[in-house]
């Protein structure tokens, strides 16, 4: 693309230090495009997480910016983060569901940016809204649980309420942090897979932290390795060579035999 033109995200230069004096980020720089599945790895501390709370405007950046679909959500203030946090998904490692409500209320609370309050969203003119939170239950194939309380619920099934839940929002862009790290593998294989389908049938612009390499490989369409602060890798899966992936984990990695 073009670089006259602004991507749908636009990541500039981004740095981080915390209170304590710690540089989380350095200076990393993306764009993405509606439609893409990136995911974003990089060992424990490597800024992940620090990089997705800046684009959700939960963490400011000591310097640089980031523009979200034409907007520079780094210094909007508390009042216009609010309205534009409609347009950003957000999936949990831990699922963040509301655990005595069911299923269908928790995917609900996704349409909240669309309807004033929650009454509206139960009441009478929350059909439009039962319906499209119905279908994204169908989408991660939990139909059947759609009464079910979130505390019933597995692990596998609580995540995929919060994809439903937050497709729901008809994001402009999905966040998941860590959305499968505690399930086990083959229901996280599954998990990505659901995540993966809906985010490309509705092209929404995808970012995941995820420690599965292999996961990483399977289901995003670009990779981005991230090591003590700085992008060492932005490309396709078929890019990531052993040579990269040690230097994005270099410091967890067993060393080799000479
Ligand atoms: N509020 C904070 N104050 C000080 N340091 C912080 C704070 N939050 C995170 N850090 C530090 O910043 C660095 C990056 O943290 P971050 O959570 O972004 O890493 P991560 O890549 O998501 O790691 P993990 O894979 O373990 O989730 C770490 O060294 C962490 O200890
Ligand atoms: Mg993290």
């Amino acid at each position: 693309m073009s670089r006259w033109l602004l991507s749908l995200l636009e990541v500039n230069n981004l740095r981080v230090v915390y209170a304590n004096g710690h540089e989380a980020l350095k200076s990393v720089s993306l764009q993405a495009e509606a439609g893409e599945i990136v995911a974003i790895i990089g060992r424990s501390g490597a800024g992940k997480s620090t990089l997705l709370r800046c684009i959700d405007g939960l963490q400011k950046p000591t310097e640089g910016s980031i523009v979200l679909d034409g907007e520079t959500i780094t210094t909007l203030s508390e009042g216009q983060l609010r309205r534009t946090r409609r347009k950003i998904g957000f999936i949990w490692q831990e699922y963040n569901l509301v655990d005595r409500l069911p299923a269908l209320t928790n995917v609900l609370t996704g349409r909240l940016g669309y309807s004033g309050d929650f009454a509206s969203l139960l009441g009478y003119f929350g059909r439009s809204h039962r319906e499209i939170a119905l279908r994204n239950l169908e989408r991660v194939n939990l139909y059947d649980k759609a009464l079910q309380r979130a505390d019933r619920l597995s692990g596998g099934e609580k995540q995929r309420v919060s994809i439903a839940r937050a497709i729901s929002q008809e994001p402009t862009i999905l966040l998941a942090d860590e959305p499968v790290a505690s399930l086990d593998p083959e229901l996280a294989a599954q998990v990505m897979s659901d995540l993966a389908r809906v985010a490309r049938e509705d092209q929404v612009l995808t970012l995941i932290n995820i420690h599965h390499v292999e996961l990483a490989r399977e289901f995003a369409d670009r990779i981005i390795g991230i090591a003590k602060g700085e992008v060492i890798y932005d490309g396709p899966p078929s890019g990531l060579s052993e040579t990269v992936l040690d230097r994005v984990y270099r410091f967890d990695r067993a060393p080799r035999a000479a």
